[in-house]
This record gives C-alpha cells, structure tokens and sequence, in this order.
C-alpha cells in the first residue's frame, strides 16, 4: 500500500497533518537538546558555575553566525552533564518532546568525548541515555537507539581510543557518526576509526555538506563507507554527486531550522529542500540541536513548510516516508510504520 491522493487534502490541514502524522527522527544531538531551564537545574545539583546569570541571559546568547559559534555555546551547555542521572534526564526529556510530536522512531546522536575530557566515565554517558531509550520504548511506545559520534575538531588517535573504549557497551549503540567542526576537518582524517567502526557490524553516518564543500560528501562516501549523510544540502552545488546521490539511494538528514540559525540559508524561504526533493534526493527532515535552534521535528516541519509553497502534501508524506524507509530499524519495522503513515494520510483525503 502506497498513499497517493493528494489532491484530496486542502491546504489549510496541511500544518494539522505535518504534526500528526508519524515519523522518524534521524539527526538529533541529545546534548543539543538540553534546554536552558534543564542546564541551570543541572548546573545547581552538581555545582558546576556557568557564565551566564540567568536562563534569560543563556537564551539571549542563541544568536549564532556559523557552526562554530553555535559549537562553543553548545559544549559550554553540555558541561553541567557529569552523572548517570544526568543523562538519563536530558535523554527522557527528549523522548517526551519526541512521543509528542508522533515520532515512532528516533536514532539519537551522543558526543562521548565531550564528557570524557571532563572525567566522566563513558559507560556513564551511555547507561544514562540507554536507561531513557529503554523506559520511552516501555512507556511511550518510542523506539530510539544510539549513534555514537566522533569529534571530528579532534584526531583520529582520540576518536580511536574513544571506540575502544565505547565498543564494552556496543550493545546498547547501532553505529558511529562524525560530527563537531567540518571546514578543516575532512572525513579522510577518520578513515581507520570509521573502518574499525564497519569490522564491529556498526552503522556508519557523517556530517557532511553543512558548511563543508561537496567533496566531503563524496569522501564520506568513498573513504568512510557512510550509509547516510547528514545534512548534505552543499550536494546541490555539485550535479554531478546530486546524480550519484540519488542513483545510490544515499539518503540526507536535513535541518531546516538549524540551518537558517546558523546562516548557511540566510531565510527558510531560500532553504534548498524544495530542490533536493524535486531531484529525487532521499530527504529527511530533523530538529539537530533543537533547544538551540527554535523547535523540535514538528516545528521543523510546520515552518518549513510554511515557508515554502512549493512544499504540499506529496512532499509531506514523501519526507516522512524517506524517514522511516532511511532508518536503521529492520524491514518489519519499517513496513508497520509506513501502514501507520499511509493510514494518517487517507484519514486526511476523507475528512477533506
Ligand atoms: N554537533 C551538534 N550539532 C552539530 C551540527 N549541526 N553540525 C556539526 N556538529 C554538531
Ligand atoms: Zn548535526
């Protein structure tokens, strides 16, 4: 079954739609979730001073430039996180925000490095956020699994040691991911980290084409073997990996929101998702850090679209689609969620 009468659902159910139908969610950094109130709550039980008075003075800081300006922030926020518990918090605040917007599945990025320069224990970092999964799977009916990703700011030598000693726990993380500083720092660097990575049956994905050229989405998927790209809206500059991208079926983890915050689309309305789709790229859409950038999936989705006519509801249950068929859940899975998909739809057309 494949829903395909669009033409039946008026426009103004388009926002109504965009939040109630099911999704995935594929790139979401869980310490980029941590909510201002929750890191002065944090800070204040494990007593660790911040440089900002208030939770009004830490939101007035979320005024970014470029990637880099958003990552000092963002790693400042992250260093109230030292417990177990800590993580677990941050993890099932997400997951609850996640249920809400109708995510049946999130694959949920963690940065250990982030907390290991600072002495917390990596098995720590991961208990805490697989505690979360586990309770949000019982509780919530929310599947979500662990991507761990390596700093890519940091060498390869650093990444190397953080798998050997993350690869204890693989039980609890489906794969790697490279994330952090990209101009600079190409995917060649992590070449025998992400080649270990693949030799212990892990998925594989890379931050690619954010603000980094095209090239280093091609890298990521010569030298690194990446199932997925995340981000990867520079493809468009380079038509040539457009076809490539969309003859392999390699599918893109778009950020709309974070995007426009971090000005590599200086509008949404100049956002290049309306091109990706119409070149018959496998896109996603996702919230990345969303404490930072303005809003979860659903509001991701609802601004987007907002913003962009040329968006309706083919694109809507082709991003949805994308996002479960690009998951990394078995086919079982898969195939129940875009039932759930097809029915949101047709229930749409028939209420009209
Ligand atoms: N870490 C958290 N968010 C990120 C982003 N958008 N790009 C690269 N690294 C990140
Ligand atoms: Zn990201």
């Amino acid at each position: 079954m494949s829903f395909t009468a669009f033409d039946k659902i008026p426009h103004d159910r388009l926002p109504a739609l965009l939040r109630d139908m099911p999704k995935a969610e594929l790139h979401l950094h869980i310490e980029g979730s941590l909510e201002p109130e929750l890191i002065f709550a944090l800070a204040q039980r494990n007593g660790v001073a911040l440089p900002y008075a208030s939770v009004e003075a830490l939101r007035a800081a979320y005024a970014f430039t470029d990637l880099q300006s958003f990552l000092d922030i963002y790693y400042a926020g992250a260093s109230v996180l030292l417990k177990e518990q800590d993580f677990f918090d941050m993890a099932w605040a997400y997951l609850q925000r996640a249920a809400a917007d109708n995510v049946l599945h999130a694959e949920v990025f963690f940065d250990p490095q982030t907390h290991t320069a600072r002495g917390v224990p990596v098995a720590a970092v991961i208990q805490g956020l697989e505690h979360a999964c586990r309770r949000a799977h019982q509780e919530l009916r929310i599947s979500a699994k662990l991507i761990l990703c390596f700093l890519r700011h940091l060498s390869e030598d650093e990444a190397l040691a953080t798998l050997d000693e993350a690869l204890p726990h693989k039980h609890h993380f489906i794969g790697v991911g490279l994330d952090s500083s990209e101009r600079g720092h190409p995917p060649e660097k992590f070449a025998r980290v992400f080649a270990k990575a693949r030799a212990a049956g892990l998925h594989v994905v890379a931050h690619a084409g954010e603000e980094g050229p095209p090239q280093y989405i091609r890298s990521a998927l010569d030298v690194l073997k990446v199932e997925r790209i995340d981000h990867g809206v520079r493809s468009a500059e380079d038509p040539l990996l457009v076809q490539r991208l969309v003859k392999e079926g390699v599918p893109l983890t778009v950020c709309p929101l974070s995007n426009v915050k971090l000005c590599v689309f200086k509008t949404m309305a100049e956002h290049n998702l309306p091109a990706l789709l119409a070149a018959g790229l496998k896109a996603t859409i996702n919230s990345d850090d969303p404490a930072y950038f303005g809003g979860y999936v659903n509001q991701n989705f609802v601004e987007t679209f907002a913003a962009l006519p040329q968006l309706g509801a083919r694109e809507a249950y082709t991003l949805a689609r994308n996002s479960f068929e690009a998951s990394f859940a078995d086919a079982g899975a898969k195939s129940h969620w875009i039932k759930q998909l097809d029915l949101a739809f047709e229930e749409a057309a028939r209420v009209g």
